[in-house]
Order: C-alpha cells, then sequence, then structure tokens
C-alpha cells in the first residue's frame, strides 16, 4: 500500500511538473539553464529534506552573478547565511526573529560546519511588504508562508526576480478553484503579471518544485550545465 501511495505521489508529481511547463511556455526566459530533475529513491530524498537551503544555494550561486537578495519568510536565515557566505548580499525578512543554527551539513562533502555564534545575517524583523523589495533585485521564497501572492506583485512592482517554493496556502490574497494546484494557480498568476517564469525542481523530499522568474539576474557567463 505504502509502495503504491508513493508511486502515485511521483506520478502526480510528475503530472503537476508537466502542467507547470505548459502553463509557462511561451513566458520561459532564454539563456537559463535547469537542471532536469534526477529522481531519486524516497530514502535518498527523506535525507535531501534538510538540504533544501544548500541545494537552492548552490542552483543560485552556479547560474547567476552575486546580487541583493531577500530571504522571505527565512525563518532561521541558513539560506541567507550560505548566500552571504558566497559573497551575495543577503537579507532575511520574517517577522518572528530566530537565531542562525549552530551547524549544517556541506551535502557535497557529508561535513558538518559549525556556525560560530558570532556570525549573523541582516534581519528585518517585519511580515513582508512590497515596498521592501526596492531594496532588492532577488526575492526568494522558501515555503513562505502567506507571501507568494506578494513577491510576485513585488517583482513586477520593483523590477526583481523571484524563485517561490510555495508550499500551504495560508494568508494568501487568492486561493485556487477545485481541482487546481496552488503551483498551477501562482504560475498562472505570475504569467498573467507579466513575467517569464520556469519551473524547476531541486532533489529533496517535500515540496520541491519551484517557480523562477530570473531573467533580471545576470547570468554568469560560461555557466555549464548543472544540477
Ligand atoms: C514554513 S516556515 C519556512 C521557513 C524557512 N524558509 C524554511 O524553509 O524552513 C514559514 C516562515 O514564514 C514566516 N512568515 C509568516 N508570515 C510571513 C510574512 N507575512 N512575511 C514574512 N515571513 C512570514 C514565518 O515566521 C516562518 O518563519
Amino acid at each position: 500500500m505504502m509502495h503504491m501511495a508513493r508511486h502515485r505521489e511521483t506520478e502526480g508529481s510528475q503530472a503537476l511538473f508537466r502542467s507547470l511547463q505548459h502553463i509557462t511556455a511561451g513566458s520561459t526566459a532564454a539563456g537559463v539553464d535547469l537542471p532536469s530533475p534526477t529522481v531519486q529513491r524516497s530514502k535518498e530524498l527523506r535525507k535531501m529534506k534538510k538540504f533544501r537551503f544548500q541545494l537552492l544555494h548552490r542552483w543560485l550561486t552556479e547560474r547567476f552573478e552575486p546580487c541583493r537578495v531577500a530571504d522571505i519568510g527565512g525563518g532561521k536565515g541558513l539560506f541567507a547565511f550560505l548566500m552571504q557566505q558566497s559573497g551575495w548580499d543577503a537579507t532575511v525578512i520574517d517577522p518572528i526573529y530566530q537565531d542562525l543554527p549552530h551547524k549544517y551539513k556541506d551535502f557535497t562533502n557529508g561535513r558538518r560546519v559549525k556556525i560560530a555564534p558570532t556570525e549573523s545575517v541582516p534581519h528585518i524583523n517585519q511580515a513582508f511588504m512590497s515596498i521592501m523589495a526596492q531594496d532588492f533585485d532577488l526575492l526568494v521564497g522558501m515555503h513562505a508562508h502567506g507571501c507568494n501572492a506578494a513577491i510576485i506583485d513585488a517583482a513586477v512592482e520593483f523590477g526583481c526576480g523571484f524563485v517561490i517554493f510555495p508550499c500551504c496556502v495560508i494568508d494568501e490574497p487568492f486561493y485556487p478553484v477545485i481541482g487546481v494546484d496552488w503551483l498551477e494557480c501562482l504560475a498562472d498568476y505570475a504569467v498573467r503579471q507579466g513575467h517569464h517564469v520556469m519551473p524547476f525542481r531541486l532533489n529533496f523530499k517535500g515540496q520541491n518544485i519551484g517557480l523562477a522568474a530570473v531573467e533580471n539576474c545576470q547570468l554568469i557567463l560560461n555557466a555549464g550545465s548543472k544540477s
């Protein structure tokens, strides 16, 4: 039973991804290399769940020149910290302040990396508001509750790129109709707002499909095919 349920989940996820490609077809900006989702066994995927920040960090830093990135709904700020370590100007925007974690795992070599108590990332302890986008080039929302539509709107208003990994539909200004996935609803909304949207997937368990509109981000010249 469990096996069948997982199988159905994978098929459902693949169908959703195809639907997102269909919704965003024609809006996609040329030149950005997208990872084709490699299928991992569910045990490996579960293990990767805690690496979502590392995976997104790698995806961005391998493709784009450093810029000013907002980690909206960033929680403990590990994603912002990793971006900062790579020379990006990163800020957490989250009404609830949390300290950085004490450590994280470098998934490329399995080593545990300590974060010194003296380390910090800039933090705006407020709910995200559109106007904040004026200080950023890229708005990132990793499972950022209640911020997805606002990120899409703010990116249009202030000419920023965005990358969102939506999860639950909480406190958003609109909701999908029955039979439409939240990601499909958001992809359609972003395309109608004029964004060049690309769906992409990172190899972690859970809500791992992202929507990116990164035409304003500067591509690294000769960035090859990366995962
Ligand atoms: C599910 S957690 C995700 C945290 C982190 N990005 C992650 O992937 O683990 C959602 C985060 O969104 C924050 N949040 C909720 N409403 C928000 C808002 N209006 N603006 C910014 N952050 C918000 C919460 O405080 C929480 O840290």
